[in-house]
């Protein structure tokens, strides 16, 4: 029997755990306990994410909850160590680039216990960003590399990580969305918002989504990007399902003026809504006709579906989307935000390809490797 354990935490590590979960289920010689940092624990951004991708119980919640970087860090660190010491996983699976996932890299490379990163190699090259810092990070302590894109596997190469350990495997997060586009397409969401007319044809909108630290803890960033968005608003309906950190700031700020929409019968405007359920985000995205957004997985969600993304931040650490995809990087000055916006609803949508490998077989082809490495090592 051999044992993995998967730390997850925050909302983009569900929907690339699960796929995961689920091809792990087809070898019963694997033993897998999920455990669950409580990086995020609002219902909105964690509980519903659960079961939206019908992910189990996490077998552990460690509760370590919101804090300083240091303190979240830290937290789950403290909590997770004993967790590993009982468990004795042969290998810790830990997915993207937010705190919980270096923390349970660190964690467990400090225990001799090997580490397995999916979404390995990807850089943005700003340590500013402190997803940045966790990717290289936990890139430097992981022993097995699962990467989704070229570029990843160049980034790493160049860091002097030796060949064998890198692994192009493509985009669990993309095996997550064609598992669940079906199943989203019967979401009333678009109803409930007022853009389904007659059946399947849609009036046009766009999707907007903002929680990056640099566009909105400072009021100028965050102003001028919600003035260009709504300026846009005036020639479609935005709907922005607001992050809670996003929420905070724009009352404290005193921008809750850009968000003058309403959903319902005829929506206009920047219309606020709730953050989102998997489910119902997926079917928003999938029917847009624009998505402005400064979300590393909106990006490649956007290629994914050939839906047109405006990334409003002023690099990406997934360049494939912009080389196969249909993402533009257009900064966050207003009016390069509404030419860019304009210039994609006049054309009809550019044509966009999925990158390689983005095939929905990204899990089977990691546990694969897994098992192997298992084997060879003598731990399976
Ligand atoms: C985290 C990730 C980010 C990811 C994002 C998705 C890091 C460094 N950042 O950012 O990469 O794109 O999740 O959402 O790991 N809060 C709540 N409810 C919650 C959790 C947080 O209200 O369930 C509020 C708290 O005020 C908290 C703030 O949001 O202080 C920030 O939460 P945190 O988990 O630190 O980072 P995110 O901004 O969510």
């Amino acid at each position: 029997m051999s044992r993995l354990l998967s730390v997850v935490g925050a909302r983009p590590n569900f929907m690339k755990i699960a796929p995961m979960i689920d091809e792990l289920k087809r070898f019963p010689t694997i033993e897998h306990c999920l455990v669950h940092s409580g990086q995020h624990y609002d219902e909105l951004l964690s509980g519903n994410f659960f079961a939206d991708l019908g992910l189990p119980k996490p077998d552990v919640n460690l509760e370590a909850g919101s804090g300083s970087h240091a303190v979240q860090t830290a937290e789950i660190m403290k909590r997770l160590e004993p967790i590993l010491l009982d468990y004795q996983p042969q290998i810790v699976l830990v997915v993207g680039d937010v705190n919980s996932t270096i923390a349970a890299a660190l964690t467990a490379v400090k225990l001799g216990i090997g580490v397995a990163h999916i979404e390995a190699g990807l850089r943005s090259f700003d340590m500013g960003m402190p997803e940045e810092i966790n990717r290289k990070l936990t890139d430097a302590v992981s022993s097995l590399l699962f990467v989704t894109e070229q570029s990843g596997v160049e980034n790493l190469k160049h860091e002097g990580v030796p060949a064998e350990k890198i692994f192009l495997v493509g985009n669990v997060m993309i095996d997550c969305l064609l598992r669940h586009r079906e199943l989203a397409a019967r979401s009333p969401i678009l109803d409930r918002l007022g853009v389904r007319q007659n059946g399947s044809s849609c009036r046009p909108y766009g999707v907007l989504t903002l929680h990056r630290p640099s566009n909105v803890d400072d009021p100028k960033t965050l102003q001028g990007i919600l003035s260009a968005v709504s300026a846009l608003a005036a020639e479609l309906p935005v709907f922005f399902p607001i992050h809670p950190r996003t929420r905070k700031n724009i009352e404290s700020f005193g921008l809750g003026r850009y968000l003058t929409g309403g959903a319902g019968k005829d929506p206009t405007g920047i219309v606020p809504l709730e953050p989102l359920g998997y489910l119902d985000f997926l079917a928003l995205n999938d029917r847009a006709r624009i998505v402005l957004t400064d979300s590393g997985g909106i990006q490649e969600e956007t290629t994914a579906l050939g839906v047109p993304c405006l990334t409003l931040r002023e690099n990406t650490e997934r360049p494939a989307t912009v080389e196969h995809g249909s993402n533009q990087v257009v900064g966050v000055d207003s009016e390069r935000i509404l030419a860019a916006a304009r210039s994609i609803l006049q054309k009809p949508a550019r044509r966009s390809q999925r990158p390689p490998l983005w095939d929905g077989k990204a899990a089977p082809r990691i546990v694969a490797i897994l098992r192997e490495h298992l084997q060879r090592e003598g731990l399976a």
